[in-house]
């Protein structure tokens, strides 16, 4: 197939961009090249023929029409966003411009292209969102079904919501095929040291501050990225058309038993005293609107289409910290510049 993969830059995307270039497809990655993207991510495949990078905002009609007509993509596999909730609540302008009016823009070029091409109904449209969207759960409440009532609170998981219903009333209204994804928390190489996994790496390699928001007792559910991956790739050859699936790791923490797992784990790779890292949590503010829990029930994924996720979490985890410390020149060239500012801003 020819996939079209928006966001390929980034941590899923540029996931989801290997993968797809290791099974065989064409893959055109379109990416503005946000501060949040690195070329780097797709290194690996940059020099394959089966590989394309078109650099374009999905804001952009022309660009996204002149895209379309020169590949011809079989479908088109949507992750760019803006991502990260911290910054969502700092200026929430620009994820209503990509995640809701990029998304339209990218819609409208994608039907346009389609009914061009007599609408066949081979084509996808995978919409890559959050459990966000969802809400957030009491201690007590079962996971998020794909049936679960959408309740977004942060600028963020409000943006991305919009855009799910924008995929929806595109499917519905136009019949274009679509089919969504919903997934937890993601940890992995290629991150961005903005979310808590990598941040924390980062912050312990320097022996710097940990942030800890709040209390840290809200609760996560991790999944590692190749696994997210893997499902997008199963959704897209296997999925049913106008479905969403939730995707997830069974997989909830609580931030600070998290937090001091990673602790322990960095103690003993860097070969410090076991102790040392805990010594650099600190409680701050808490994040306003703060999300107590997203867990994802993720049986449909699994009955329908057999997908599991493949690692344990601690292997995950040991897994990821390992390739932070071997990629010091990635760590060091995401955090110089514009990084320090965002951080002072935030942390300082
Ligand atoms: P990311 O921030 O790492 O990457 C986003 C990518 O999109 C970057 O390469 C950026 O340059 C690109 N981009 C941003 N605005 C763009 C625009 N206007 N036009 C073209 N490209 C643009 O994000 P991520 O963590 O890889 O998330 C990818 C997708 O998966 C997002 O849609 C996100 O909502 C969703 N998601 C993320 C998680 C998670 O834990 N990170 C979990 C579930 C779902
Ligand atoms: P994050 O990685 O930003 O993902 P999300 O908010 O989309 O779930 O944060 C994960 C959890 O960690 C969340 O409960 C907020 C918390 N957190 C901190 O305590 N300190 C931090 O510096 C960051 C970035 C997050």
């Amino acid at each position: 197939m020819k996939l079209l993969i928006t966001g390929g830059c980034g941590f899923i995307g540029s996931a989801v961009v290997r993968l797809a270039v290791a099974e065989g497809h064409e893959v055109v990655n379109l990416d503005a090249l946000t501060y949040a993207a690195c070329e780097e991510n797709v290194a690996s495949v940059a020099a394959h023929p089966a590989y394309t990078f078109e650099h374009a905002d999905i804001r952009d009609r022309a660009a996204l029409d002149r895209i379309f007509a020169a590949h011809g993509p079989d479908a088109v596999m949507h992750l760019a966003a803006e991502s990260h909730v911290d910054r969502s609540i700092d200026g929430p302008g620009a994820f209503v411009d990509t995640n809701v009016t990029g998304t339209f823009t990218l819609l409208q070029a994608a039907r346009a292209w389609w009914e061009g091409q007599g609408r066949p109904a081979s084509f996808r449209f995978h919409h890559i969102s959050t459990d966000e969207v969802f809400g957030s759960l009491g201690p007590e409440d079962p996971p998020f079904t794909e049936a679960s009532p959408y309740d977004p609170r942060s600028p963020y998981s409000a943006s991305k919501a919009g855009s799910d219903h924008l995929v929806r009333a595109w499917g519905h209204t136009f019949g274009l095929p679509v089919v969504l994804s919903n997934c937890s928390n993601n940890y992995g190489p290629y991150q961005f040291p903005e979310k808590l996994l990598p941040l924390f790496i980062n912050n312990i390699k320097h022996l710097k501050p940990l942030p800890v928001y709040g209390k840290g007792i809200n609760v996560r559910d991790w999944l590692y990225v190749e696994d997210h991956a893997r499902a997008i790739d199963d959704i897209l050859h296997r999925g049913r058309v106008g479905e969403t699936y939730n995707i997830g790791g069974h997989n909830e923490y609580r931030n600070i038993d998290l937090i001091r797992l990673l602790c322990q784990l960095m103690d003993k790779k860097l070969d410090r005293p076991a102790g040392t890292s805990e010594q650099l949590i600190t409680y701050v503010t808490d994040r306003a609107g703060h999300d107590m829990r997203y867990a994802i029930d993720a049986t449909k994924l699994r009955d329908e289409l057999g997908w599991m996720p493949s690692l344990k979490f601690e292997e995950g985890l040991a897994r990821t910290i390992d390739w932070y410390l071997e990629n010091d020149a990635w760590l060091e060239s995401v955090t110089s510049g514009a990084y320090q500012a965002y951080y002072d801003r935030m942390y300082n």
